[in-house]
């Protein structure tokens, strides 16, 4: 099985399908938010394909429902295949998690993974930043986390744990222009997730974060329509080509795995070694 490249790719992307199995995670539920496109969406589906149940959620109900609908399409003739279904979600408000939870145990009967994926990513330079950007950007990128933990961790409290994965970024650790407010609720990401696992451990409730480095989706659409931005980008990346959603994919499966079971508080970087540079 190979994922398609979006069109005008670059063809500097691996695409190739995964074929790691977990077995243990067929017939387990997770949530994702943020699932009505990019890297939220192919984890809904990767996962189901391998099966493991989902709920998507993401602030267009319509355009969730319809991709929700398209990854059970693709997958209707996958021997041993979850099933999917997407509802509205809009990661900043405090009761979203309840309905994500909520819809998990209505529609599978149970949950047991839980991917804080939803992000927005502005650009400005640092004297131009507005209240509206900061306010947006810490809403979904740190308060959404926040929130979807909580609803995350009251539930697995009451099942003797679960893993969660909060999308964090190379971005947590690296000051770059224009990036000030993204990068800086990356970092808040990245340790909030340490700061959770340490209270959570306890409960045998696991909490890691992905850092990807550049990643073919939209939210990088701009650097795969701009030659010069393209090249700029690649000099920082040592393997000299930006990464697949797939790629980020084999990350978040191992963590949400039992193969991680004693892994907690971390964050793996899949950005290529960009980190280094
Ligand atoms: N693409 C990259 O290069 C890259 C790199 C590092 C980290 N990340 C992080 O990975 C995650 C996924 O990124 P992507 O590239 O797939 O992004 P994307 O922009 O393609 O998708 C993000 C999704 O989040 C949803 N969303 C935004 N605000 C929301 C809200 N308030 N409530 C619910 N959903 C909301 C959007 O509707 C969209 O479907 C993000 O957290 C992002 O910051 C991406």
């Amino acid at each position: 099985m190979t994922t398609q490249a979006p069109d005008g790719n670059p063809g500097r992307v691996n695409y190739d399908a995964l074929p790691a199995i977990n077995p243990e995670l067929v017939g387990r539920t997770v949530v994702v938010t943020g699932a009505g496109r990019g890297m939220g969406a192919l984890f809904l589906e990767e996962l189901a394909r391998r099966g493991v149940n989902g709920v998507g959620g993401d602030l267009d109900q319509e355009e969730m429902a319809t991709v929700a609908e398209k990854i059970n399409a693709n997958l209707a003739g996958t021997s041993g295949a979850g099933r999917v279904v997407g509802v509205g979600a809009d990661v900043t408000d405090p009761a979203a998690g309840d309905t994500l939870v909520a819809t998990a145990l209505r529609e599978f009967g149970r949950l047991d993974l839980w991917v804080n994926n939803a992000g927005v990513f502005p650009q400005a330079e640092f004297t131009d930043i507005t209240p509206q950007q900061l306010a947006l950007t810490y809403g979904v990128n740190v308060n959404g986390v926040v929130y979807g933990g909580q609803a995350a961790a009251r539930h697995f409290r009451t099942v003797g744990g679960g893993a969660i994965v909060n999308m964090a970024s190379v971005a947590a650790v690296r000051a770059r222009p224009t990036r000030a407010t993204y990068n800086s609720s990356k970092a808040a990401v990245r340790h909030l997730t340490t700061c959770m696992a340490v209270e959570l451990g306890p409960d045998n409730i696991r909490v890691n974060s992905i850092a990807p480095g550049y990643i073919d989706t939209e939210m990088t659409r701009w650097i795969r329509e701009d030659r010069a931005a393209m090249d700029r980008a690649l000099t920082t990346v040592p393997l000299r080509r930006i990464g697949a959603p797939m790629e980020v994919f084999g990350a978040l499966y191992f963590l949400l795995s039992d193969s991680a079971r004693y892994i907690t508080g971390t964050s793996i970087p899949v950005d290529g070694g960009s980190q280094h540079v």
